[in-house]
C-alpha cells in the first residue's frame, strides 16, 4: 500500500475542532506509545523514543490499538478490487494470513480455504476479527492468533497460501527480509506467497515476486457523505475539502492521492 505522508489538514489541531476530525498524524502523542507491548515496541520503536506526530507509520500502529473501531470503519470502506480476491486460489486446504487486521481479506479467505489462520499482533484488532468471524458462522474454520511477520507461530510448509494485505513492507518492523523469509518458510513447496496492495515493487521483484494488477475505476465507499467527510479529515486531509464540496459518499482513489487496492505480488515456491 502506498500512503503519502499525510499533509497537515487546515483544521487539524485547532481549538474548537472536535477530536473526531483531527487528522491521524495529530491524534496521538509520545505518551501513547506506552500502549505497545515490549514485543511491539522492539519492532515499532527499536531505538526507544519515537514521535507519532513525526512518523505516520507509528500513528497507524497507535490507531490499531487505541481506536480500532475507527480503523475498522476505514478498512471497511476501502474495499479490495474483486479481481484481487478472484485471483487467489480456491478450494485449498490451509491459508495463513499475516497482519490480518479486522479481516478485510480474511472474510474472503474463509470462502477459499478449509482452514484459515489469521496472524495479527494488535490485540484490539484480533478481538474485532474474532467477532466478525463468529457472526459470519466461520468461528470454527478460522483461527485468529498473535504473531509478527518475522516470527510466525506456524510450522514449516504449513499453508498452501501465505498472504498479507496492506501490511507487509520491506522495513524490518513491518516484515522486511526476515518477514518475507518467514512467509516463505510457512508455505508448502508448490504453494504461493502473495503480497496484496504492495509497495516497493522493485524490492519484491528482486526477490522473485511477479506482479498482477486489475484495471478499472475504484473508489472508497463510505456509509454516508457525513462519514466520508469525517474519515477524509482524519485519513486523507488533503482531499477532505473536495469530498465536502462535492457531496461525495463514494470517493475516487485519484482524489485521495493513494494507489487503489487493485494489485498484488506473488511467488510460487519450488515444488
Ligand atoms: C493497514 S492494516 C491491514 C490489515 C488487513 N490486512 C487489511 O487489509 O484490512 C496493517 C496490519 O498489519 C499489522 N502489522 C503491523 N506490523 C506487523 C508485523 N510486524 N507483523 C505482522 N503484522 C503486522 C497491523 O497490526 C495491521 O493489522
Amino acid at each position: 500500500m502506498t500512503r503519502p505522508e499525510a499533509p497537515a489538514g487546515a483544521a487539524a489541531g485547532l481549538p474548537g475542532v472536535p477530536a473526531g476530525a483531527r487528522e491521524l498524524r495529530k491524534r496521538y502523542t509520545a505518551a501513547d506509545l506506552s500502549v505497545f507491548t515490549r514485543e511491539e515496541a522492539s519492532r515499532f520503536v527499536p531505538q526507544g523514543g519515537g514521535d507519532p506526530q513525526a512518523s505516520v507509520v507509528l500513528a497507524w500502529e497507535l490507531l490499531y490499538r487505541l481506536e480500532p473501531d475507527l480503523y475498522d470503519r476505514l478498512a471497511t470502506a476501502e474495499r479490495l478490487h474483486p479481481g484481487v480476491v478472484g485471483w487467489l486460489p480456491r478450494g485449498v486446504d490451509r491459508i495463513a494470513e499475516v497482519g490480518a487486521g479486522t479481516g478485510r481479506l480474511t472474510m474472503e479467505l474463509v470462502e477459499r480455504g478449509q482452514h484459515v489462520v489469521a496472524v495479527e499482533p494488535a490485540l484490539p484488532l484480533r478481538r474485532i476479527l474474532r467477532r466478525k468471524l463468529a457472526a459470519a458462522g466461520h468461528g470454527n474454520r478460522a483461527r485468529v492468533i498473535h504473531g509478527f511477520f518475522d516470527r510466525l507461530p506456524l510450522p514449516d510448509g504449513f499453508a498452501d497460501l501465505v498472504v498479507a494485505c496492506s501490511a507487509f513492507t520491506p522495513a524490518p518492523g513491518h516484515g522486511g527480509e526476515s518477514g518475507l523469509a518467514e512467509m516463505e518458510r510457512a508455505c508448502r513447496p508448490g504453494g504461493q506467497v502473495a503480497i496484496i496492495w504492495p509497495n516497493h515493487l522493485d524490492w519484491l521483484a528482486a526477490r522473485g515476486y511477479r506482479y498482477v494488477s486489475f484495471p478499472g475505476p475504484m473508489s472508497v465507499d463510505f456509509g454516508s457523505h457525513d462519514e466520508a467527510v469525517e474519515l477524509a479529515e482524519i485519513f486523507y486531509p488533503g482531499a477532505a475539502g473536495e469530498v465536502r464540496r462535492r457531496g461525495w459518499r463514494r470517493v475516487p482513489f485519484e482524489a485521495l492521492g493513494i494507489n487503489p487496492p487493485r494489485d498484488l505480488a506473488f511467488k510460487v515456491l519450488a515444488g
